[in-house]
């Protein structure tokens, strides 16, 4: 019974939560590699040539442990980043989408229009 109820609980929760959207965009003179990963899904790797994006929808967890990390190779540095990180980003992408921008410097993040978090190459 308290099986069931866990089972529909968690169905109801699902259809309940927004999906999210993360897209990035390869702002560089030159390609950009991109390999994304969560504990269970493998989004392979992506080749961006500059001014490309790419991006893939998903629904948070009800623990709110959904985390998506991405390994980025450029010409001017590199790094492993957590792109999506649920208790971080659930209010902090506004309706639900959250961008990233592949620079020079490393991957920059946005809230609106505004950059809040830098991550410099590794
Ligand atoms: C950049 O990527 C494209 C494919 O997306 C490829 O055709 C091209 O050769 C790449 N350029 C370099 C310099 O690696």
């Amino acid at each position: 019974m308290l099986f069931l109820f866990m089972l529909f609980g968690e169905a109801i929760a699902q259809i309940a939560l927004t999906k999210i959207h993360v897209g990035i965009t390869n702002k560089m003179d030159s390609n950009v590699t991109i390999h994304c990963k969560s504990k269970d899904d493998d989004l392979g790797i992506h080749v961006l040539s500059s001014g490309q994006s790419y991006g893939w929808g998903f629904r948070v967890n009800l623990w709110e442990t959904t985390l998506f990390f991405c390994g980025f190779t450029t010409k001017k540095g590199g790094g492993v980043y957590n792109i999506y990180q649920a208790r971080r980003d659930k209010t902090r992408c506004h309706g639900g989408t959250c961008l990233w921008d592949v620079k020079d410097d490393g991957v920059h993040g946005y809230v609106g229009d505004r950059t809040d978090i830098v991550f410099k190459w590794q």
